[in-house]
């Protein structure tokens, strides 16, 4: 029996609560095929702020360096979202996560489920074979440049800078990811306007004549967004800037349903990270309502990152036939309702 060392950060509002599914989950994994996980738990977020003053204690960090993998929850609370003036944030303790991890993938695939498809508000025969994986750059760009205020507090600014590194690195992960499914890889940039974008393309450019396999399409954020409403069909590996994947993830959420369904993974140099791709919903906290998918499914990504594939695909299969089934949380609008636990109950049984 091998032992699994995992971190689990399930910081703020339902993470802890949809987490504690997830592990549920993974339990039943780890019966079945003979692991051990074992769990150690550490703040990160307003959690971490309450308790110590900072969003990403250090004691956390080094944690996760030490672990084989991290499980990560939700960030976020509203008693910082509407103040400007905020020293600390919850959100920096992720962000500093993904830097000093050097997470600079972040992994989101988006399918929209058969037995779901009522659950968009788009039209059936638009979203019916949505099938995509959304790679987002995660530790440059925007997010990462240099940004002030004028002295006089009037004017501020971010900057948006890439090197051909940060790029080359994050596109041989897509063109990776592309080759191992239908082959089609859209690059989402702005470079009819900025620089660094052109540098995207530059690098695309000569990957793709690198790998003729891979049919490479080039195509400005403005068209991608309508695109994703209008013909998700279309894409199969979308590779973008942090701040473009940022903003497109949350729009083809809209594909699958519920934000609750949705998954991601952010890896990188050494440890993984795996999270759901919603946030904190403060508004469901301690009810038992929010939806544990998202966080079980990364918990499959996970297992698939340690090599663990037929494990990961028992979650999947379970989490399948478990929607299939006519069950889930409130935000799936269901035959049969449950809550969070019960969600998780059904799905470990599966497992
Ligand atoms: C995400 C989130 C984060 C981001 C926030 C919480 C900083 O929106 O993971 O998509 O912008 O990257
Ligand atoms: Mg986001």
């Amino acid at each position: 029996m091998s032992i699994i060392k995992l971190a689990v950060l399930d910081g703020d509002g339902i993470g802890p609560e949809v987490v504690k599914q997830a592990i549920k989950v993974l339990n039943a994994v780890g019966q079945k095929f003979g692991h051990d996980f074992s769990y150690d738990y550490a703040p990160v977020g307003a959690t971490a702020i309450d308790q110590t003053g900072e969003p990403l204690p250090d004691t956390t960090l080094e944690l996760c360096k030490k672990s084989d993998a991290v499980l990560f929850g939700a960030i976020g609370h509203p008693r910082y979202d509407n103040d400007p003036s905020a020293k600390v944030r919850p959100e920096q303790g992720l962000l500093k996560l993904r830097r000093e991890l050097g997470l600079y993938a972040n992994l989101r695939p988006v399918a929209a489920y058969e037995e779901l498809l009522h659950l968009s508000p788009l039209q059936t025969d638009r979203i019916k074979g949505v099938d995509m994986l959304i790679v987002r750059e995660l530790t440059g760009g925007i997010y990462f440049g240099e940004r002030g205020r004028s002295e006089d507090g009037n004017s501020a600014f971010d900057t948006c800078s890439y090197s051909r590194m940060e790029i080359e690195r994050i596109c041989k992960i897509a063109f990776r990811e592309a080759a191992a499914r239908r082959k089609k890889l859209h690059l989402v940039d702005k470079a009819n306007v900025l620089e660094s974008s052109r540098l995207w393309r530059e690098v695309v450019r000569k990957m793709a004549s690198e790998h003729p396999e891979i049919e490479v399409q080039y195509m400005f954020v403005d068209n991608a967004a309508m695109q994703l409403v209008l013909n998700p069909a279309q894409f199969d590996v979308i590779v973008t800037s942090n701040m473009f994947g940022d903003i497109l993830s949350d729009t083809s959420s809209v594909l699958a349903g519920s934000l609750g369904l949705l998954p991601s993974s952010s890896i990188g140099s050494s440890v993984g990270m795996f999270e759901p791709i919603h946030g904190s919903a403060p508004d469901l906290v301690g009810q038992n309502k929010a939806n544990p998918v998202a966080t079980i499914l990364s918990a499959a990504m996970l297992l698939d990152h340690l090599d663990l594939r037929d494990e990961a695909a028992a979650i999947r299969r379970a989490v399948n036939t478990t929607l299939a089934s006519g069950v889930g949380t409130g935000d799936l609008r269901p035959e049969k309702k449950v809550g969070c636990t019960e969600m998780g109950d059904l799905i470990a049984g599966r497992v």
